[in-house]
């Protein structure tokens, strides 16, 4: 058992503390948020992840799991510092170091005796050994700091932190890889020991990967629909060659959430700053950008104007079993929606609330999705929630007006929709 302080308690450091107390250390949670610590230490989660409540409780009731606001309580002691806070993207789309350099001087101030910290957050490359150097400035402490990028996936956080492929460690110093590697043993997930740079570049490069791969299927999909071919089958066909795989491959209206489009935009500027075109990323985000709007534009095509059309919006969170809206689908859909003058009821089982705080005022939501569905004159489905994908071709028809659908997410079996006298649109399904 080692003690352990974690700072920041948004999805990475609520989960990386969790799931380190879940297998046997001492870990307390830092976060500045009075309110949200109240909740925690009730395990109340203040994000909606499945699984994720049941074992924070567990944890908390075993006194493994604490949480506090203040660092003086987590950081005298503690052997190693887990640092887990925000990296929002600034305005030029650079990643934004002001909390990190702020839990960095914390850190510093309240450490009383030498340090291992874990970096959590997704850092440029070279932020680390910056990091290192800014606390050693300001304590009398050996410290150092090693890179241990996070690669779970909001809505199986829970079976990620303990089923996840790798745990990459990147250090300098071989003691403290080696620490970091022993506190991470009991997962059982392979580890991989590089260095601190290289460790800063896969997390990067992976999440630009899966980006690159989501456009390129999306890419392929609108061939297959010019075409005649089906995406799913070129899908699981390419898919069956190893070297490929078939994951990642699913073609919809593109990808959001708080980690693809920051950390793209995040690559682009470091290659920026070394002045480094990287034409391939940049073009998979402009794919992206282009493939968020692909159903206004097929309702467009279909309906010819879209003023004063009902729409019935299908989901609002950037991927199911989430209530995060951030850089979803659903929020440059509702806007060019509005902009082209039509009506929109929304629906999502969880994100609602979250949605309330950034889309438009216009918006009309509904308790249910046949609520949102009722005399709609078409409906967009832009979240695979599975809740959506039970719908029956008969509930659709007896609810809406006119019963068409533009399916973002390919969730009804296109030949059940039509032989149901639906107008159903999906993506790369002709
Ligand atoms: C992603 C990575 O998958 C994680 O490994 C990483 O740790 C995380 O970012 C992060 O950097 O924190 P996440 O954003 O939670 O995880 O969700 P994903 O499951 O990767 O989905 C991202 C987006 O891609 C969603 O909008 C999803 O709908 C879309 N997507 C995914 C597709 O359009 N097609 C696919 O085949 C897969």
């Amino acid at each position: 058992m080692r003690k352990i302080a974690v700072v920041g308690t948004g999805y990475v450091g609520l989960v990386t503390g969790i799931a380190l107390a879940a297998i046997g250390h001492y870990v307390t949670c830092i976060d500045v948020d009075e309110n949200k610590v109240k909740q925690l230490k009730r395990a109340i989660s203040p994000i909606f992840e499945p699984g994720l409540e049941e074992i924070m409780k567990k944890n908390i009731e075993d006194d493994k799991l604490h949480f506090t606001t203040e660092y003086d309580k987590a950081i005298p002691g503690a052997e190693v510092v887990y640092i887990a806070v925000g990296t929002p993207e600034n305005k030029d789309g650079t990643a934004n170091l002001e909390y990190i350099v702020q839990a960095a001087m914390q850190i510093a101030e309240h450490m009383t005796s030498s340090i291992v910290i874990a970096m959590k957050s997704t850092v440029p490359v070279g932020t680390n050994e910056y990091i290192k150097k800014t606390i050693s400035a300001n304590t009398k402490f050996s410290v150092e700091v090693i890179s241990n990028p996070e690669f779970l996936r909001e809505g199986s956080a829970i079976y990620d932190a303990f089923q996840g492929d790798r745990i990459v460690i990147g250090a300098s110093d071989e003691k403290a890889a080696n620490l970091i590697e022993e506190i991470n043993k009991p997962f059982g997930i392979p580890i991989f020991k590089t260095d601190l740079r290289s460790a800063e570049m896969i997390k990067y490069a992976s999440n630009a990967f899966l980006a690159t791969k989501i456009s390129f299927i999306n890419e392929i999909a609108n061939l297959c629909d010019m075409l005649g071919a089906n995406i799913e089958e070129v899908a699981d066909g390419m898919g069956l060659d190893k070297r490929i795989g078939r994951q990642f491959l699913n073609a919809g209206i593109g990808y959001g959430g708080s980690c693809f489009p920051k950390d793209t935009e995040a690559l682009l500027q470091i290659s920026n700053s070394v002045k480094y075109d990287f034409r391939i990323l940049r073009e998979v985000v402009e794919v992206n950008k282009k493939q968020n709007l692909l159903l206004v534009e097929k309702a467009k095509a279909i309906l010819g104007t879209l003023n004063d059309i009902k729409i019935a919006i299908l989901g609002l969170s950037f991927k199911p079993n989430t209530d995060d809206i951030r850089s979803a689908a659903s929020i440059p859909i509702i806007q060019q929606l509005l902009l082209e003058g039509a009506q929109i009821v929304a629906y999502d089982p969880v994100s609602m609330e979250q949605a309330k705080k950034i889309l438009p005022r216009e918006i009309i939501y509904a308790k249910s999705s046949i609520e949102a569905l009722l005399d709609a004159d078409a409906a967009f489905i832009v979240t695979e929630w599975n809740e959506f994908k039970e719908l029956s071709p008969s509930e659709f028809i007896s609810a809406m007006k006119k019963a068409i659908i533009f399916d973002g997410r390919n969730c009804f079996n296109p030949v059940l929709m039509k032989s149901n006298g639906i107008q159903y649109y999906s993506i790369g399904r002709p």
